[in-house]
Order: C-alpha cells, then structure tokens, then sequence
C-alpha cells in the first residue's frame, strides 16, 4: 500500500535506461528465468550507459516518468571501457540538478549488474517501484509545481 499520502492506488511510471550489455542482459536474463518484476518499468537500450545524457534523464521527467534508473555494466567492465563511469557521473548530476527543482534527487538511480544477475535486476526493479510509489507521482504530472507554492502576504 502506498504511503505518499496521495493516491492509494498510485502505480508509478519508470523509465530504465540499459546499456545493450549487461545492463540489458540481466534484464533478459531475468526473462529466461521467469522471475517476477514489476510491469511499471520501461526499458531504453543504449549502446552503453556512457551515452546517458542529463537531457535524456530530465526530458523522462518532462514527459511524465515518476522515476528513472539506469543499469550498466560493473565498473571496470564496460564494453567501452569507461562509459558507465560517465554514465555514473552524469546520474550524480542529474540528481543534484533534480533536487534543486525540487523534484528529488531520489527519484533517480544507477545500478551496475552482470549479464548473469537476472534475479538482481528483479530485485531492483521492485525496490525502485516501491521507492517511487513512497515517493509519490512526478510532480510535473498535470502542469504541477515540483516545488510548494508560495503564499502571497
Ligand atoms: Fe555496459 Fe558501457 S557497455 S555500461
């Protein structure tokens, strides 16, 4: 049960950006395995996490995703040998631009699996459904604020 105080029956939207290595391997691999995950996520392959941009990341925002994360490769076994470590650094950014707007930096996550880690990528997708549901939907749904209104005195 959702405790945002908003919506009982809240389902949150969540776009997951992979990178067509492991990142989306696990996701397949978790497939092949049959394991339970939430269906609130949305995959997006990318050559790698390397290409996660802040704009990709805020413009899923803009377009109604009450969360988004992404999920590489392990540090040290990118494909393109540093690119999570950017795509790492990117989400660090985009967190803090997020909590400036008021958004939450929260809504917002990197995970680094192995091709293998099927009952990982499960397990994150379920954490990450139930953080958001927390959390509450995107406040930029239906034209709101993400910050509190003034009052005029
Ligand atoms: Fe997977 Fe770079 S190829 S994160």
């Amino acid at each position: 049960m959702a405790d945002n105080g908003q919506n009982e029956a809240f389902e949150p939207e969540i776009t997951v950006f992979t990178c067509i290595y492991c990142g989306y391997m696990s996701a397949d691999t978790a497939g092949a395995l049959r394991l339970q995950y939430p269906p609130n996520i949305k995959l997006i392959r990318l050559p790698c996490t390397g290409k996660t941009d802040v704009h990709y990341i805020l413009k899923a925002f803009e377009e109604g995703a009450d969360g988004v994360y992404v999920v590489g490769c392990p540090i040290g076994n990118c494909h393109h040998v540093r690119g999570n470590e950017r795509g790492k650094a990117r989400v660090e950014r985009a967190k803090k631009l997020l909590d400036e707007i008021g958004l939450g930096g929260e809504r917002l996550e990197m995970f680094f699996v192995s091709g293998g880690m099927g009952a990982t990528f499960a397990r994150y997708a379920e954490e990450m459904t139930e953080r958001i549901r927390k959390l509450g939907p995107n406040p930029l749904k239906n034209g709101r604020s993400p910050r509190p209104e003034r009052e005029e005195k």
